[in-house]
């Protein structure tokens, strides 16, 4: 199966096509072709990892399309999505020639979208950039939508703006040389996809978690085109992130306590870890709270559980940790005087803002 998505970006005429299907990173160098109609030079951006892996066949579609291929890579890792990594970068397209018609190519994870979109967008005030995600997590998430970013010693994501691509390519074959732990990571942000916007997405992961981690493609595509329909959907009404509770905001289902339990683990858990465990904090929260009725956390922890994420959400509620928790909730940038649009969920499929303190949504999870 290979379906095509448009994502719009109203009221601007920014939007782009997803591709999803088996084989599509070999459509890169067309892709490109169409989005730098006169660009010479490719610039092929990629971690230690993923270059190894992918770059070749990337590489090849670009030449057949007529580029010359200028690969660039950096280590593997959030601490590569730094500013010194972008000024490299931007520098190294400089010296290898790069100018205003040409284009980049993002291929790898988050933090490769991120980086490399970001030089895109920078790199003579913006050239043409095509998103290829290889980690679920991108596939599902960070490659669309537009923003782009690297982090500051204050924060992540601190510098960014919002560029969108010109095109973004969803191979499922790549995910065959993905670990379960990075593969689970990227099934943390489908489920939330789905809790927030589609109980049928959440029965479907639930259904096919096995064929999921046998990484059967024929599974994998339609399950991923699914969860970027959702994420879509949501980011074509607030392309910007300017409405208030109805828009993008929606997105952070889980990422409140998650976050606050990334840190707090000293990014010992990863991203999408912590999420699972703030998608079980928020069910407890919408039914202890009184927006849901009883059952939805069961549920939430049975999802997680078919789907081989972490549960264990009161050992970091408690004692120690706890007050760690409670310090990174009550630091996190998005606090606007000790207050916090937090996602709750009337069902699945069901998300509401409602404004809570700090001291409410802990009194609330320790119950
Ligand atoms: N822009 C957005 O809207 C958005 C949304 C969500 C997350 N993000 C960002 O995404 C980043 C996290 O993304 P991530 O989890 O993909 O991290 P990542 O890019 O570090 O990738 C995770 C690991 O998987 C490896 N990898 C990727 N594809 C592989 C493949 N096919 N085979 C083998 N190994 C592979 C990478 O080398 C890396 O070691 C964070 O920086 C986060 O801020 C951005």
């Amino acid at each position: 199966m290979t379906a095509t998505l448009d994502v719009s970006v109203p009221p601007h005429d920014l939007g782009y096509p997803v591709r999803v299907g088996a084989g599509v990173l070999h459509e890169v160098g067309a892709t490109l072709r169409r989005a730098a109609p006169r660009g010479k030079r490719a610039a092929l951006i990629a971690d230690a990892n993923v270059m190894p892996l992918y770059g070749d066949a990337a590489a090849r579609s670009l030449r057949t399309a007529g580029f010359e291929v200028v690969s660039l890579s950096f280590p593997a890792g959030e601490a590569s999505k730094s500013v010194a990594n972008l000024v490299a970068l931007v520098g190294q397209l400089v010296a290898a020639g790069l100018g205003r018609s040409d284009a980049v190519v993002a291929l790898g994870g988050g933090v490769t979208g991120d980086l490399a979109g970001l030089v895109a967008a920078t790199f003579m005030r913006g050239i043409p950039f095509v998103q290829c995600p290889t980690s679920l997590l991108a596939q599902v998430d960070a490659s669309v939508g537009g923003k782009v970013a690297v982090d500051l010693p204050q924060g992540k994501n601190l510098l960014g703006v919002f560029h969108f691509p010109s095109a973004v390519l969803i191979d499922p074959d790549v995910l065959q040389t993905l670990s379960d732990e990075e593969l689970g990571c990227g099934l943390a942000e489908m489920l939330k996809h789905g809790a927030l916007f589609s109980r049928e997405h959440v029965d479907d992961l639930m259904s096919r978690a096995d064929a999921i981690y046998a990484r059967e493609s024929a599974v994998l595509a339609p399950l991923v085109l699914a969860s970027v329909g959702l994420k879509a959907a949501c980011v074509s009404r607030d392309p910007m992130e300017r409405l208030g509770n109805t828009g993008r905001v929606f997105l952070n289902l889980g990422h409140t306590v998650g976050h606050a339990i990334e840190s707090a683990s000293d990014f010992g858990l990863k991203h999408g870890q912590a999420v699972a465990l703030g998608l079980r904090a928020s069910a407890r929260l919408s039914e202890r709270g009184g927006w849901a009725p009883a059952g939805l956390e069961a549920n939430m922890v049975a999802a997680l559980e078919r789907l081989r994420l972490p549960t264990a959400l009161d050992p970091w509620l408690e004692g120690a940790q706890g007050q760690r928790v409670a310090e990174a909730l009550a630091s996190d940038k998005k606090r606007a005087e000790g207050r916090v649009a937090f996602i709750v969920l009337s069902g699945l499929g069901e998300p509401k803002v409602v404004e809570l303190g700090v001291a409410e949504i802990l009194a609330l999870l320790r119950g």
